[in-house]
C-alpha cells in the first residue's frame, strides 16, 4: 500500500471537504456566486460546495476537477441542483486542458484553487479561451500575504505545505499572476480570516472579479 497515494487521493479529499465549510467560508462563497447566470463552468469543484450558493439564473456548471472522491462526495449538492433545474457535469480533470468549446462559459469560478492547479498558466489560458465575450472569471482564494513577515513564513513553509495539502502554494501571489496571465481585476474584499498568528499563514484571502483584457 502506498501511504502518499491513500492520504494525497482518499484522505486530503475529505479534509478539505470537511473544512471548507459554510460556517468557515459560507459568506465568500456568497460574494463569489452573487449575479451569476448562465453556464458556469468551475475550476476546482471540489465536492461541490458552491452549488447551492449559485442563482437559480445558472444553468450549468462544468465541473473541472481531478479527484475522484471528491466529486463522488459531491453526489447530493449535484442532485440538489438538479431538483432546482440546472445540471452539472465533470467536463475536465485538469483546469490546464479543458474539453469545452472556446467561448462557451459566461463565468469562470475558482475558490481556493489556483493555489493547487500544477500548470497554472496554462489553466488561466484556458480560462480566457472558453469564457464568452463579456465573460468573468470569479474567485477567491488565499494569496501571498502583504505583511512582509507573513510571507516570509509562507515561503519558508511552503516546501512542507505543499507535501502535505495537495500541491497547493502559499506564497502564489494569485491577484498579480492574473494580472500577468493577462486579466483585468476588481478586487473586493482582502483580508485575514483571522487574527491568529498562526492562521495568518494560510488566511490572507483575496475575493473579486478578473475580466480578460
Ligand atoms: C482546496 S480545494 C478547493 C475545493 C473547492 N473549490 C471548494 O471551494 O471547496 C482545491 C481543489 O482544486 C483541485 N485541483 C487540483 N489540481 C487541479 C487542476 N489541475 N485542475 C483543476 N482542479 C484542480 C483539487 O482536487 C481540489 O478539489
Amino acid at each position: 500500500m502506498n501511504l502518499r497515494r491513500v492520504y494525497d487521493d482518499h484522505l486530503f479529499p475529505r479534509l478539505v471537504d470537511l473544512t471548507l465549510t459554510d460556517p468557515l467560508v459560507g459568506s465568500w462563497r456568497r460574494a463569489v456566486c452573487d449575479g451569476l447566470s448562465g453556464d458556469v463552468v468551475e475550476f476546482g469543484f471540489g465536492s461541490g460546495r458552491n452549488l447551492p450558493h449559485y442563482p437559480a439564473d445558472v444553468r450549468t456548471v462544468s465541473a473541472v476537477e481531478p479527484s475522484d472522491v471528491a466529486w463522488s462526495r459531491a453526489g447530493g449538492r449535484v442532485d440538489a441542483f438538479a431538483r432546482r433545474g440546472g445540471r452539472v457535469e465533470r467536463v475536465s480533470l485538469d483546469a490546464a486542458r479543458i474539453d469545452l468549446p472556446d467561448d462557451s462559459a459566461d463565468a469562470v469560478v475558482t475558490t481556493w484553487t489556483l493555489c493547487s492547479i500544477p500548470d497554472l498558466g496554462s489553466a488561466l489560458e484556458e480560462a480566457r479561451r472558453v469564457l464568452r465575450p463579456g465573460g468573468e472569471l470569479r474567485f477567491v482564494e488565499h494569496s501571498l500575504a502583504p505583511d512582509p513577515s507573513v510571507a516570509r513564513w509562507q515561503r519558508r513553509l511552503q516546501p512542507m505545505w505543499g507535501q502535505v495539502a495537495g500541491g497547493c502554494h502559499l506564497d502564489r501571489d494569485i491577484p498579480s499572476l492574473l494580472v500577468d496571465a493577462g486579466f483585468e481585476l476588481a478586487v473586493g474584499q482582502q483580508r485575514y480570516i483571522s487574527s491568529v498568528p498562526g492562521a495568518k499563514v494560510v488566511g490572507w484571502f483575496v475575493t473579486g472579479t478578473a475580466l480578460p483584457q
